[in-house]
C-alpha cells in the first residue's frame, strides 16, 4: 500500500501557498488564528506567517510524525505550533472554541483521496461511520455514497468556524462543490463562498 496513496498526500508548493495566501489577505484581511488542520510540511503556515507574522498566531496538525518533525524543526523561528494528530480523532468545535478568537482562519490543502479508495487499501484513515449527507441504501449501492474525505473534512471545519472566521482550502472542484451544496441544504449556506480554479498538474 503507498503511504503516499493512503494519506492523499501531496504537499503544496511554497510559490501556491504564497498565491493562496495573498488572495485570503486580499479577501479577509488579516486573521487572529490560523490553523492548518492537516498540515503536512507546513507551506500555507509558513506563507501566512511571512504575510501576518505578529499579528496572527499559529497551529498545524498532521499524522505523518516525519513531517512533524520536519515542520516543526523548519518553522520554530516562526512561532509555529505543530501537533502530531488524527484529524479524525479531533473535536474541532472544541479545538476552535477553545481558542476564544473570532478572526479564526482555517487554511491548507486536505487529503486528495476518496472513501472508496481508502476501502480498497484496507486503510483505517477514514472517518468514524456517518452518514453525513443523508444517503440511503440505494445511493450507496449505487456509488453516490462515495466521497472524498476531504469533503468529510471540509464539513466539519466550516460547522466548527465561528462567523467571524473564513476557510480557504484547496480541493478537488467536485469537492467544493458537494460541501456547498450540503450547507445549501441544512442551514441555508454560507455567505462569500468563492471558488477559484487552480490547475493542479501545472
Ligand atoms: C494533500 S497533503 C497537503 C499537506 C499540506 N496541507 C500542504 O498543503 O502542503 C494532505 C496531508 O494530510 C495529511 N493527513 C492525511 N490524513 C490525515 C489525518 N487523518 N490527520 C491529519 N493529517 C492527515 C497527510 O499526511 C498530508 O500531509
Amino acid at each position: 500500500m503507498s503511504p503516499k496513496k493512503e494519506y492523499g498526500d501531496f504537499q503544496t508548493p511554497e510559490s501556491l501557498a504564497t498565491r493562496v495566501v495573498a488572495l485570503v489577505d486580499e479577501l479577509f484581511g488579516v486573521p487572529d488564528f490560523v490553523i492548518e488542520p492537516t498540515v503536512g510540511l507546513g507551506a500555507f503556515l509558513k506563507a501566512s506567517a511571512e504575510c501576518w507574522g505578529e499579528n496572527s498566531e499559529y497551529i498545524g496538525y498532521e499524522i505523518n510524525k516525519t513531517y512533524v518533525d520536519c515542520a516543526r524543526r523548519s518553522l520554530k523561528q516562526l512561532g509555529i505550533q505543530i501537533l502530531h494528530r488524527d484529524f479524525f480523532n479531533e473535536d474541532w468545535k472544541c479545538n476552535i472554541a477553545r481558542l476564544k478568537k473570532s478572526r479564526t482562519l482555517v487554511i491548507g490543502n486536505p487529503p486528495w483521496v476518496t472513501n472508496s479508495d481508502l476501502g480498497q487499501l484496507g486503510s483505517k484513515n477514514l472517518p468514524p461511520k456517518s452518514n453525513f449527507q443523508g444517503l440511503r441504501g440505494f445511493d450507496a449501492r449505487t456509488g453516490k455514497s462515495n466521497f472524498d474525505i476531504a469533503e468529510w473534512m471540509l464539513v466539519r471545519l466550516i460547522e466548527a468556524l465561528p462567523s467571524h472566521g473564513a476557510i480557504a482550502m484547496l480541493c478537488k472542484t467536485m469537492t467544493a462543490r458537494k460541501v456547498l451544496r450540503h450547507f445549501w441544504k441544512t442551514d441555508g449556506g454560507r455567505e462569500g463562498s468563492r471558488l477559484f480554479h487552480i490547475d493542479a498538474k501545472a
